[in-house]
Order: C-alpha cells, then structure tokens, then sequence
C-alpha cells in the first residue's frame, strides 16, 4: 500500500533537455515513482555563464519545485550542480542530490590505469568540482579537465530539427553521429587526446553529452571507456529512498509532469519524448518572471 507522503514526486531539475537522459534512467529503474521535471529551457546553456548567475538559477528552480511538494530534489545537470548544490543543500526544505559525486563514482569504477578525463561544460570544468569529487574517492587518480563549449549547442540544435528523432539512441548510441558532429568533437577533444594524459575512462560530465556518444567514442578510440552519471545517479537515489523507506507504494501509476520556460512547447515534447523514451504527457509553460519570483 503506498502513503501519500511517500508518493509524493520527485523533482529533477536542469538548464533544458539533457537532464531527461538522467529521468528516464530514474523512470527505468524505479517504475512507481512520479517524477515532477524542470526545464529552464530558456536560459540554456547554462555552461558558458558565471557560477553566481547558475547559482540563482539553481536557487530560483529549486524554491519552485519545492513548492510542488516533491519528497526530494535531484540536479540533473553538472554545470548546475558544480555551481549550486551546496547551497541548495543548504537553503532547500528537501533533500538534494547532484549528478557530480555519482558521476565522480562511475569513474572512479571503471579506471584501470588511474587517469579519467572529465569532459563538461566550460563553468563545471572551471569550478574544479568533478576533480575534488574524484579525487575524494581516491586522492591518487590524475584528473584531466577537457571543456566542450560547443556540444550543448550542437545536442539541442540536433534535437530541434528533429529529423533524427525517429531513432532509439540508447541502443545504437550513433543518432548524431553525422560527419560535421564527427569533426566537431574531434577538435574539441584533440587537446585531451594530444595531451599525453593517457586515460583509460571519460566521464561525460554534462547531461547532454550521452546524446553525443557516438562521435565522442569515435573521437577517444576503442582504448577508452566513456561512463556518465545517469545510472549512478539513480542508484543512489534508490538507496536513499529505500533506507528512509520513502519509496512510492508498488500500486502507485506514475503520474510524470514536465515544466519548461521554453516558449515552443511542442518542440519540447518532441524532443523531450524522445530523450525520455516515452511521450511527455503534461507540459506546462513557465515564465522567466515566475521563476524569478522564486
Ligand atoms: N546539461 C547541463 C550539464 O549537465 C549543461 C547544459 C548547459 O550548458 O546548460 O552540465
């Protein structure tokens, strides 16, 4: 029998559409549980911006989802993470999780050799953040910080045309893999294979990535693991929820809502729906100025 406190959604939150390939891992594993998602679609990318400006951003998303009487929050989306989960941990009247320290985890289980590249946003590489994360786990491992300016530009423009949204990424991994995304991630990960690094595992840093693995893998060769945060992020959400018994009851039907400030909500469902892996059935339209209120 499920409770009504521990029915209650739980909220993720990101700068657009990358933190859906983090809520569909959460709907994947844990099929009860309702998810209440914001996307601040509008003022994406957040990667290229000041930390204290993604730290509004972050404060202003949480306050509203707290609203909506969510049990917990999860950021799904490194920038924003790197720039304002402690003080959301701080401010918030929820529990917050970020996508770092599970994203830090995935590394940290998958090298080998003891040298990860982290691959983000501009702002998450500057802050350092994935390197202390990492280097909490095992103060051993070299960290080499690779920033991607462009692939959050490319992943949304790719998801607005939407002439690739037919395909089932997560199963073959390749939906963008086109000859100018080819040679786009080559360039930028040329500094971090030229580098002399020689890391065996990158951790896709940025919600939005996943989407790119294709050329990204092309891009390190078949020597290199590439890990992202998504299924990390989901276990530790379920062990959290599991011991503080806070799991929906198993009769539970998941009601999933989504929020944007995107002004074109169709382009959201549609490239929503297909990075969430089911047709987003409740949409609604946030205003900047509502957000802001926050
Ligand atoms: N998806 C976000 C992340 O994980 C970044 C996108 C952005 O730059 O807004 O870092």
């Amino acid at each position: 029998m499920g409770n009504r406190e521990n029915d209650r959604p739980i909220g993720v939150f990101d700068s657009g559409l990358g933190g859906l390939t983090v809520a569909r891992s959460i709907a994947m594993a844990l099929p009860h549980e309702s998810i209440y998602y914001l996307g601040d679609t509008k003022r994406c990318p957040y990667g290229t911006r000041t930390e204290d400006e993604v730290r509004s951003f972050v404060m202003q998303a949480g306050r509203w989802l707290a609203e909506r009487d969510i049990k917990i929050m999860i950021i799904a989306c490194n920038t924003a993470t790197a720039a304002g989960l402690r003080l959301a941990q701080q401010m918030l009247p929820v529990p917050v999780i970020g996508v770092i320290a599970p994203g830090a985890r995935a590394a940290i289980n998958s090298t080998r050799t003891r040298r990860v590249g982290v691959l983000a946003t501009p702002l998450t590489v500057r802050t350092g953040a994935y390197t202390r994360a990492i280097k909490a786990l095992d103060a051993g491992v070299s960290v080499y910080g690779c920033p991607a300016p462009s692939f959050v530009e490319i992943v949304e423009r790719e998801l607005a045309t939407g002439a690739h949204l037919q395909e089932r990424w997560l199963q073959d991994g390749d939906v963008f893999d086109t000859p100018e995304n080819r040679a786009e991630v080559e360039r930028t990960l040329l500094p971090l294979v030229e580098s002399g690094a020689q890391v065996d595992t990158v951790v896709l840093g940025c919600t939005h990535f996943p989407l790119l693995v294709g050329p990204i893998r092309h891009a390190l060769g078949p020597g290199v693991r590439v890990v992202s945060s998504a299924e990390e992020t989901t276990r530790e959400l379920t062990d959290i929820l599991c011991r503080r018994e806070q799991l929906a009851g198993e009769d539970v039907e998941p009601q999933h809502r989504f929020a944007t400030t995107s002004d074109n909500i169709a382009e959201f469902a549609a490239a929503g729906s297909f990075i969430f892996g089911q047709p987003l059935k409740s949409i609604e339209h946030i205003g900047l100025d509502e957000l802001d209120r926050c």
